[in-house]
């Protein structure tokens, strides 16, 4: 049996962590067998990845180093958490997964996407997101919106970072329309809710 595999991406602040709580909560109502988890992180080895990649005392990190550690974080995730549940029929929803490497790692941080194609196919055994939900979003309103929290390393670069990121999910969502469904960020939580859930039904056949 395989099961459903469902990520989330999107700039900072763009309403990511909200539909996946969204969508698991009717999940929850509709009885549907789901794992809720996110990237970097995920398990134990992950999480522990995830430390050393958001601390924000860590400005100096190289983004060579960067990008070995999401993807070694991606490895331990997909092959302790993700493919057994989706081995098990279960619909996995995650909060970022590869697409965001292409985004952050690739355009932001400029580094070659040919080694990032390599080293994708490696850490993800080939298993790509059967859905990708963007929730595109102009930077100045995902910056505003998580101006409140304390930023981590990621979320306290300048805004032409956060431009190049946005502008390589639009990218790819072009390059890759059967998989990639748009959302626009600006709506209501519960409208872009509505839009992901008859999507996530249609795809469950329910
Ligand atoms: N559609 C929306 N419209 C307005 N505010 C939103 C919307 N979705 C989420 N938010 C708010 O924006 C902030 C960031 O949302 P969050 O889901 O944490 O984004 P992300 O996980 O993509 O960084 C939160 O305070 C959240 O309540
Ligand atoms: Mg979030």
């Amino acid at each position: 049996m395989n099961g459903l595999f469902i990520t989330f991406e999107g700039i900072e602040g763009c309403g990511k962590s909200t539909q996946v709580r969204m969508l698991v909560e009717s999940f929850e109502k509709e009885g549907i067998a789901y794992l809720c988890t996110r990237e970097p992180g995920g398990t134990q080895i992950a999480e522990a990845i995830r430390a050393i990649l958001l601390n924000p005392l860590y400005d100096s990190m190289k983004p060579e180093t960067e990008l070995l550690l999401y993807c070694a974080s991606r490895a331990q995730h997909t092959a302790e958490l993700i493919l057994p549940a989706l081995n098990e029929g279960k619909v996995v929803v995650c909060d970022r997964y590869y697409d965001s490497t292409y985004a952050y790692q690739g355009a932001a941080r400029e580094l070659d996407e040919g080694l990032i194609d390599t080293l994708t196919k490696f850490v993800t055994y080939g298993r790509i997101p059967d859905v990708t939900f963007l929730i595109d979003l102009p930077v100045e309103i995902g910056l505003a919106r998580i101006q409140s929290r304390s930023l981590d390393r990621m979320e306290k670069e300048k805004a032409d970072f956060h431009q190049r990121v946005r502008q390589q999910f639009l990218s790819i969502a072009n390059k890759c329309p059967s998989r990639y469904f748009v959302l626009n960020g600006t709506e209501d939580a519960t409208v872009i809710h509505q839009q992901i859930l008859t999507k996530v039904l249609s795809l469950l056949g329910v």
